[in-house]
């Protein structure tokens, strides 16, 4: 099945990059900040349609379509769009991300960076990949020589669990933080020890999927905020190499 994933991965993630800096239309969703293109729901099609033919007693959760499990034994949960503000605004830094369930235990999972042309892949027990090269978390130890990454929800005007007042004290408490804006993305630099961690209040399954495996498999640790073990409906999510969580946990319990 990861030969699948693979290979419906990059063939949306060509028809993305086909249309990346033209003129597709948009609407916005819950807000203003929040968009969807004419684009993430074309790569959508692409994978519901190649699943439905290939797999139709899988059942499949998407960001544009369906968003509740079936009672399949196995659900695929997709991310068409991994970055659209990214990819709306000209910024070369987004993904298409696809996890496989099966009896809710993630057993598969690809991120395609689309720009950079790099397929990060893992199968539960069997490591992660970029690109066919096994990688691993970095081992620091030490979170004032860690680089972070972070993300915000759609809802960072209204939600009063923004996670801003963690920003600030991770800011000051490591050598900085970067926001890629591709949550797919952030989980696989932490897979290959770009950065040492990454931890983020809203994030949705199919932006977490197949990432939060990639990184189990890399030999990193995926937990909420308090250390607990956390599933894909999980709201609040930290991702490290496993060494600076600790000190991550004691910032984020800290913080508003
Ligand atoms: C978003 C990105 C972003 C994260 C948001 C996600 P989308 O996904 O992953 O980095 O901060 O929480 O919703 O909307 O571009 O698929
Ligand atoms: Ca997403
Ligand atoms: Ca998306």
């Amino acid at each position: 099945m990861l030969e699948d994933i693979i290979n419906i991965s990059k063939e949306a993630g060509e028809l993305i990059r086909s249309k990346f800096n033209t003129d597709f239309s948009f609407e916005f969703k819950t807000n203003e900040s929040d968009l969807v293109t004419e684009v993430d729901k074309a790569s959508e099609k692409i994978i519901v349609n190649f699943i439905k033919k290939k797999y139709p007693s899988h059942g499949i959760i998407t960001e544009e379509g369906e968003t509740s499990l079936s009672k399949s034994e196995y659900n695929w949960v997709v991310d068409p769009l991994d970055g659209t503000t990214n990819f709306a605004h000209g910024l070369p830094i987004f993904a298409v991300s696809i996890g496989i369930q099966k009896n809710g235990e993630t057993i598969a999972g690809v991120v395609y960076d689309i720009m950079q042309n790099i397929i990060y892949s893992a199968e539960l027990n069997n490591g992660a990949y970029e690109n066919g090269k096994k990688i691993k978390v970095n081992d620091n130890a030490n979170l004032r020589h860690a680089l972070l990454v972070t993300g915000f929800p759609y809802d960072v005007r209204e939600n009063p669990e923004n996670a801003l007042g963690k920003f600030v004290a991770f800011t000051k408490a490591s050598r900085g933080i970067r926001r890629l804006g591709s949550a797919a993305i952030d989980f696989c630099y932490v897979a290959k020890g770009v950065f040492d961690g990454f931890w983020e209040v809203h994030l949705k399954p199919w932006d977490m999927c197949a990432g939060k495996l990639i990184v189990e498999e890399a030999g990193g640790l995926v937990t909420d905020f308090d250390g607990n073990k956390v599933n894909i409906f999980s709201k609040k999510i930290l991702a490290s190499n496993g060494k600076v969580h600790d000190a991550m946990i004691e910032i984020l319990k800290q913080n508003p």
